[in-house]
């Protein structure tokens, strides 16, 4: 049986990742291809306490955070591994990129990749999307509708993770991961038929 793919999406607030992956989740079953669709933080324990800590109820340093999300992510490969041997195609909403970005900024960068990249139990994607947009774009975005933005979400910090992002990507690419920087600034088809015709040549 052939295996199915690990694809993920990352991308900063706003970016549109949820419609996307719905929209190519679509498309592949429509192929006849079985998907899955997940996200990191995951629904099992360890993402339900790096919930609790995100929303600050349960404070935590951030290196502690750091290696939460590393727990995190090696019960949800054990996970994904299981789906893609059985031939189903996982899309995960956010991964390690999220890991080096974020924590690699407010931590230190060559140790979140060490943790991630040097784990046996932890893969690498067969390819990630990065939905791009500018800081200015995704804060128009998110403060639409919404009364109060977040920590995460001010035209500063969002350019401080943009480029975090775009660190880790250049450093991943040179490692040979196939990473695609997608505008993420264009009609919601146009973006979905890039993503697409990505995947369709992997
Ligand atoms: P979530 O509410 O799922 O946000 P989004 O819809 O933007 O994905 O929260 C996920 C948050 O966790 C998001 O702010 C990014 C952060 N995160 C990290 O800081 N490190 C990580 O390794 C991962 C996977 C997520």
């Amino acid at each position: 049986m052939t295996k199915g793919k690990f694809i993920v999406f990352e991308g900063i607030d706003g970016a549109g990742k949820t419609t996307q992956i719905e929209l190519l989740a679509s498309k592949l079953t429509a192929m006849g291809e079985s998907v899955h669709v997940t996200a990191e933080p995951t629904t099992n324990e360890s993402g339900k306490a790096l919930r609790r800590a995100l929303s600050s109820k349960e404070k935590k340093s951030e290196c502690e955070m750091a290696a939460m999300f590393v727990l995190d992510r090696i019960g949800h490969n054990a996970q994904i591994n299981e789906l893609t041997d059985a031939g189903t195609t996982v899309i995960s909403d956010r991964y390690y990129y999220s890991n080096l970005a974020y924590q690699g900024m407010s931590t230190d960068y060559a140790w979140v990749r060490k943790m991630n990249i040097d784990c046996p139990e932890i893969r690498r994607p067969d390819a990630c999307i990065y939905l791009d947009l500018t800081p200015e774009e995704s804060l128009a975005r998110i403060s639409k509708g919404r009364e109060s933005v977040e920590i995460y979400e001010n035209l500063e910090k969002l350019t401080e993770v943009r480029n975090a992002f775009y660190t880790a990507i250049e450093d991943l690419r040179g490692d040979g991961e196939k990473i695609f920087i997608v505008s993420a600034n264009r009609s919601v088809e146009e973006i979905s038929d890039d993503i697409f015709e990505i995947i369709r040549n992997l």
